[in-house]
């Protein structure tokens, strides 16, 4: 089979192992050897060395991105009768820990160019309740944190930076993950700093916090057998630890190579009636994903998958009206960019290891599609 025809993988994961796996195998026996199994010294290292990426001073591991955001807001002490205010455009764990905590999720509608949160929208939906601000730098491309850092001081509310999609995003110069009281990212493998298995960080400036997060992830624990409240068995796994340090040196590559790939793609897709991201005007796009839309989005996606070419739509329903947020009284047309963006979006293959004849391909089957009358 030629380049020409071959499958293209949404995601291809499995490239990037071959040349990580001798250094993590090599990594892995020296953990076993020492049989420091939790909270060894990869967790410890990387913790620092992920603080020192993001420009914040402390950083802690948990079990994933969703414990990041809770235990963030545990830590912030957000509960029952607190309002947290996020986009619905986002995936589910976002408000989800919202729920959790037992604090109830206000949802603003986003902008229809960068997919988050309208900033503009954000100050008429704060009440006496709202206590915190979380922006969702959704695929890869960083909120207008400028704009949530000023609505967040003028209204004494904190902000936890949702940037599972993230890693590396950066706003007027600096990484995401440093502009509130939390950080919260995930290492699930999709992701743009991926591990292999599950994994979470979270970033923090405050050294108060900081202790929190550290005695959260451990059942509550302030020393041995000794609990002050209860907690979460949330640790970061010593031997993702150990990946995601030999993956961190490298990241500046994965950066480029994705905008390289969205590059292609925008050139590819230029003079065809889709609409191709925007890029952030005061920040630096990651490109976890590269989602376009077009009115004809089903007819382009079946053309994908006739041509075993991967795709998804992120996201088919926004958050406000699902089943579980039924209780919350949202009706369809409350929220209109985000519910027309649904019919409209689709992301398209994007991962480093991506050639320039993939890309080559996965444009011509768009062109192809809309050439169909
Ligand atoms: C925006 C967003 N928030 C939170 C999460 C949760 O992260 P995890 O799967 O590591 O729990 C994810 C991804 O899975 C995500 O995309």
């Amino acid at each position: 089979m030629s380049e020409l025809d071959a499958p293209v993988p949404m995601l291809d994961l499995s490239s990037q192992f071959e040349s990580l796996a001798p250094e993590w195998l090599a990594s892995i026996r020296e953990t076993g050897a020492a049989g420091s199994f939790i909270l060894g010294p990869n967790v410890r290292a990387f913790e620092e060395e992920a603080a020192r990426f993001t420009g914040v001073r402390h950083a802690v591991g948990v079990a994933n991105g969703t414990d990041a955001l809770l235990l963030s807001l545990r830590a912030l002490e957000i509960g029952p009768g607190d309002e947290v205010i996020t986009t619905p455009w986002t995936f589910f764990a976002s408000a989800e820990v919202i729920s959790l905590v037992g604090a109830t999720p206000v949802f603003v509608d986003i902008d229809a160019d960068s997919f988050n949160l309208d900033v503009h929208q954000v100050e008429a939906a704060i009440t006496g309740k709202t206590r915190a601000i979380m922006p969702v730098h959704i695929f890869g491309n960083p909120v207008d944190m400028t704009t949530v850092q000023a609505l967040a001081q003028r209204h004494g509310l904190e902000i936890i930076e949702d940037c599972a999609q993230a890693f590396g995003a950066s706003w007027g110069g600096g990484r995401v993950g440093s502009f509130g009281a939390a950080g919260c990212y995930s290492f699930y493998p999709t992701k743009v700093l991926g591990g292999y298995g599950d994994g979470g960080l979270v970033t923090t400036n405050s050294d108060e916090l900081v202790e929190k997060l550290r005695r959260l992830r451990n059942h509550g624990a302030t020393a041995p057998f000794m609990h002050d409240t209860l907690g979460y068995n949330s640790r970061l796994d010593e031997i993702q630890a150990a990946l995601l340090r030999i993956k961190l040196r490298d990241v500046n590559a994965i950066f480029a190579a994705r905008r390289q790939v969205a590059a292609a793609y925008d050139a590819g897709l230029a003079d065809l009636e889709v609409i191709t991201p925007p890029r952030p005007q005061g920040g630096e796009h990651v490109f976890n994903l590269y989602t376009i839309r077009s009115d004809r989005r089903d007819q382009i996606r079946a053309a994908l998958t006739e041509a075993r070419i991967g795709s998804a739509i992120c996201y088919p329903l926004p958050l406000h009206l699902q089943d579980v947020y039924a209780s919350l009284g949202h009706r369809p047309g409350d929220l209109p960019v985000c519910e027309r963006l649904a019919d409209e979006v689709l992301s398209l293959p994007i991962y480093p290891e991506m050639t320039e004849a993939q890309v080559a391909r996965v444009c011509e089957v768009v062109r192809a599609a809309l050439s169909q009358v």
